[in-house]
């Protein structure tokens, strides 16, 4: 069934899922939406980004779409609950901080958990904490989609901008970090060398599995050789310019 796979995401920090969902299924045919022109999300109140993510998605379904991926986690927080309860029949997939991998792989240590303000103030972050949040650091990555979405991820102003933001963990034992929003894997390797002991966790590829596996289950992976992407974005041309950069960016 050749209908498209929507992801969404504030900008381009869903790019990095996306990457995740195109390598697991080449022959789907996926659509990018991303709301560049309103991100950051992470700081607005929670019914500011319940109307965003309504439109944002809105957009998506304008088209004959199979799937929605809510490539965002706080998107996902504020508003997965409401698009499903109104659409059942879609398949939707939302994101959350991957704390139950990392919480598996302390081993003495701390986790450190970075996601936006919002993700971290939602009420699906205080349901996570309950199940694994002994030795948890909530960590608000004040500034960070900024840098992805201005094209500046493997600058050296980011990697001192995150050497400044997490500084204050720098000398306790932090056994692993969980990239809990979608634009940080693209500032993987800057928190890796300021951490070269932590395990980091991002949940990209959990999500795709996700997507294949409902997909499959309903009967309704492409047979179509080969797929393909399609980007959109209420920021114009130069963030669609940035959302094919990052797609190619090495890992
Ligand atoms: N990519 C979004 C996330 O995963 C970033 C949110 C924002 O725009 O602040 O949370």
């Amino acid at each position: 069934m050749n209908d498209l796979i929507g992801f969404f995401d504030s900008g381009v920090g869903g790019v990095s899922v996306l990457r995740e969902a195109m390598r697991l299924m080449p022959n789907e045919h996926f659509l990018f939406y991303g709301d560049n022109k309103n991100a950051p999300y992470g700081p607005r109140p929670l019914e500011e980004i319940r109307a965003l993510s309504a439109a944002g998605i809105g957009e998506l379904l304008k088209r004959d779409v199979k799937a929605v991926v809510i490539a965002c986690n706080t998107a996902t927080s504020a508003y997965a609950e409401i698009i499903r309860a109104q659409r059942p029949d879609l398949i939707i997939v939302g994101m959350e901080p991957a704390l139950k991998p990392a919480h598996f792989a302390r081993h003495g240590g701390q986790v450190l958990v970075l996601a936006t303000d919002a993700t971290l103030r939602l009420e699906k972050f205080e349901r996570l904490m309950a199940l694994y949040g002994s030795d948890v650091v909530p960590v608000v990555g004040k500034g960070l989609v900024e840098l992805v979405e201005g094209g500046r991820a493997g600058t050296p102003e980011a990697e001192e901008y995150l050497r400044g933001l997490l500084e204050p963990y720098m000398g306790r034992q932090i056994d692993a970090i969980v990239l809990g929003c979608t634009h940080f894997p693209f500032l993987r390797a800057p928190i890796q060398r300021l951490f070269p002991q932590a395990k980091l966790f991002d949940g990209l590829e959990g999500t795709a599995q996700r997507l294949k596996y409902l997909l499959d289950e309903r009967g309704l992976r492409s047979d179509d050789t080969p797929g393909g992407v399609e980007y959109m974005s209420s920021g114009g041309e130069k963030s669609v310019a940035l959302m094919k950069r990052l797609m190619e960016e090495p890992e």
